[in-house]
This record gives C-alpha cells, sequence and structure tokens, in this order.
C-alpha cells in the first residue's frame, strides 16, 4: 500500500518526505485555503513546489463544477508538472471529464467518493484513483473501512485498473485496516503516519536497552 500525505503544509510534506515513506500528496480546497494560499498564480506555485519536494502523483483539484470548467481547469494543472493528478468531484459533469481526461492521458483522482457505486462509475470513466472519505462515513455512523472492502472486492473481481486511495484518515488503526482491506493507497494526515510508530513497549523496551548499554560502557 502506498503512502500519501493529506495536506498542503509545506513543512508537514517535508517531514513526512524525510522520513522515507512518502508515495504520493493529496491536497483540496480547505487544505490549500488553511494554507493561507489565495489566487490562482499562488495555488499553481504551490503545487509546483509540492512537485518539486515529492516524486510521486500529486492531487490538486479542480475548482470549477461544470464538464467545459473542470476540463479547462484540469489540463491547466496537468501542465504544471508530469506528477500532478486531477482531482476531480463525483458529479455528472465530474464523471464526463474524468473519461475526457482518461482519453486524453492525464491522470485523475475522482473524489468525495462515498458509495460503491460512485467508485464503480469512477473505474468506469477510467479514472486513475479513486478516493472513498472513510472517516466522513464513520463521523457519520457508518463503517467506512466496509466500503474499501467492498470496493477493493468489486474492482478485483472487475478487473478495474483504478486504484483505491483510502481518504478522510483519521488515525493510525484507519491505515492498518485500510492495508488489510486491500487499499492501493492511504492518504494520510502527518499525525496518523507518525501514530503508526507508537507503542508504549517500544518507549519501555528502549529505555531498558539504553539503560544497560550505560552498564556496558
Ligand atoms: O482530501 C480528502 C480527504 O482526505 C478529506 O479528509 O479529514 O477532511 O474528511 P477530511
Amino acid at each position: 500500500m502506498k503512502f500519501f500525505i493529506d495536506t498542503a503544509n509545506l513543512d508537514q510534506i517535508r517531514e513526512a518526505n524525510d522520513l522515507g515513506v512518502l508515495d504520493g500528496v493529496t491536497t483540496n480546497p480547505s487544505l490549500m485555503a488553511k494554507e493561507g494560499i489565495k489566487g490562482k498564480e499562488a495555488i499553481f506555485q504551490h503545487y509546483k513546489t509540492i512537485c518539486e519536494m515529492v516524486d510521486g502523483p500529486i492531487s490538486a483539484e479542480v475548482l470549477g463544477t461544470t464538464f467545459d470548467e473542470i476540463v479547462a481547469e484540469g489540463k491547466e494543472l496537468a501542465a504544471i508538472h508530469p506528477n500532478i493528478v486531477v482531482k476531480v468531484p463525483m458529479i455528472k459533469d465530474g464523471i464526463k471529464a474524468i473519461k475526457w481526461f482518461t482519453d486524453n492521458d492525464i491522470q485523475t483522482n475522482c473524489t468525495l467518493v462515498f458509495s460503491a457505486g460512485q467508485a464503480i462509475l469512477a473505474a468506469k470513466a477510467g479514472a486513475t484513483f479513486v478516493s472513498p472519505f472513510l472517516g466522513r462515513i464513520d463521523d457519520s455512523g457508518w463503517d467506512g473501512v466496509q466500503l474499501i472492502e467492498e470496493i477493493v472486492q468489486i474492482y478485483n473481481a472487475q478487473g478495474y485498473m483504478t486504484e483505491v486511495l483510502a481518504a478522510s484518515i483519521r488515525n493510525p488503526l484507519h491505515i492498518v485496516r485500510c492495508a488489510s482491506a486491500g487499499a492501493d493507497v492511504c492518504t494520510c494526515p502527518l499525525s496518523s503516519i507518525l501514530g503508526l510508530l507508537k507503542h508504549p513497549l517500544t518507549d519501555l523496551g528502549l529505555q531498558q536497552f539504553l539503560k544497560d548499554a550505560q552498564s556496558m560502557k
């Protein structure tokens, strides 16, 4: 399973990248706005900077919602860097646009996916990635990982090439469960990636080893 970081914060991207386990980055308009990025020039420059930092797929989301707007914006985003993946919402015009991008060799990430039916449509349109938002599903009292399992099963049964990108990750256990469910990618906040490191027995064990190491000097 590949690890993407779900942020537009350059310090966090750098920290995850330095760990050596980062395969890509996903952003969305909320994450970009959180960094105070305003205006087309600044937005494009920010994506360029991220592409120069991380050698892997970088999802950049369109802001338009009509077919023409999505295609025009997606073409411009894709021209920033070969690693840009155009992130498109799961709406009717979005699906049409994903098919257009597929036919024109532009990589896509179909976002805001909350059902297996939506994931089937994204795959039929040829999306490179599909992003089910499992944390938001959990937040509403359903089981997000169950949806990941269902989509993985359908894609395997049908031979769809679209990669299942588990998004809206809230904690390290989500990452572990997505790996077990067969997700191709997990896009996570830095805190969830670093959370995988933690175990009290590791800390206690290391403390003891360091103490014993002192006695050997
Ligand atoms: O980037 C899409 C997704 O990961 C958003 O996560 O935490 O806003 O539900 P969240």
